[in-house]
């Protein structure tokens, strides 16, 4: 008998192919979001699962689960899995690394640009009809060449962020909880700075952070404050990492200039106060959405799944179960 697995949102057809071969699997390719009641009730019979963001993976959910072995992540974000609770539940969980590292970067590249450079304001400027001649001062916007980076989290994807940023003549600043091996510093041309040096240097600080704990508005009204006022703030890591409330605060009254955000606290029911502002670039959660990328992070996911339920270690297994 195959064991059963579950798939919790659309994915490709072919990665389902792949998963027939080894399970039985409900997949849910209406892509109807699941509540936590129902994520738990199509659990209750199944030994793994295809989940994703939206998925919360908790000590509750996994007591109405006893069958379940392993929960595989589309994501390398890991927020929405409580990886003590799996653990002692003995259930395996795993996440996405090293296939959308430099999607996520070229996506945290074109916010910086967007929004340093004004584009989708100018984009509405024009679609609403009111382009009526070139201006000298018109949308003027701020060089992105020769600026200051500051980085936030120099993992897989702050390290590709900083090499992209060599391109464009950038002094790159970076701040983490430990500084990187100096190759690392070397090939990203990097320099380990404080939290509190890094925002009142950077003319762009963009975060890659996990959401934890710690990192739990990690930017601030205090941190906003510490920056220039002609500075932007790039968020493509986590919703929680900044403060919403405190960021549309900073952006009303000009503590800064502006903001690129692929995510947010509580989405997709983000602040609809961001709406009103004209100096953020607001994007659903897509840094990684290429084509090739969510294929490779699906497949990863899936490869995952069958390592654990045909008694291999999983590549990406995050909680061994075993000391
Ligand atoms: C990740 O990989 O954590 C992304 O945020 C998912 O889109």
């Amino acid at each position: 008998m195959k064991p059963k697995v579950l798939v919790t949102r659309e994915v490709f057809d072919d990665v389902l192919e792949y998963l027939s071969q080894y399970a039985d699997v409900q997949s849910n390719q209406s892509d109807e979001p699941m509540s936590p009641g129902a994520l738990a009730a199509a659990l209750s019979d199944k030994q793994g699962a295809v989940i994703t963001i939206s998925d919360r993976v908790d000590g509750a959910l996994l007591k109405r689960c006893p069958e379940l072995k392993v929960v595989c992540n589309v994501a390398v974000g890991t927020n929405n899995i409580d990886l003590a609770a799996c653990r002692s539940a003995g259930v395996m969980a795993t996440n996405t690394p090293g296939v959308l590292e430099d999607s996520t970067a070229d996506f945290t590249w074109a916010l910086i640009l967007a929004t340093a450079r004004r584009v989708t304001e100018a984009e509405d400027y024009l679609r609403t009809g009111k382009w009526d001649r070139w201006k000298l001062k018109q949308l003027l916007g701020t060089d992105v060449h020769h600026a200051t980076l500051g980085i936030i989290g120099m993992g897989g994807i702050g390290r590709v962020v900083a090499r992209r940023a060599a391109g464009f003549d950038m002094t790159v600043l970076y701040h983490n909880t430990q500084p990187a091996p100096k190759e690392v510093e070397n090939t990203c041309r990097a320099t380990y700075v404080s939290k509190e040096e890094l925002l009142s240097r950077a003319d762009i600080v963009t975060l890659h952070v996990p959401y934890t704990p710690a990192t739990h508005h990690l930017v601030g009204k205090a941190e906003l404050a510490q920056m220039n006022s002609s500075a932007i703030l790039i968020n493509t890591s986590r919703g929680g990492v900044v403060d919403d409330t405190a960021l549309i605060a900073a952006l009303r009254d000009g503590t800064i200039a502006g903001a690129g955000l692929d995510v947010f606290e509580n989405e997709p029911k983000f602040n609809s106060d961001f709406l009103a502002l004209k100096n953020v670039v607001l994007t659903p959660h897509i840094a990684s959405s290429s084509v090739v990328t969510r294929h490779k992070m699906v497949m990863l996911a899936a490869q995952n799944l069958v390592a654990a339920l045909t008694g291999k270690t999983p590549p990406n297994l995050l909680n061994p179960l075993k000391d």
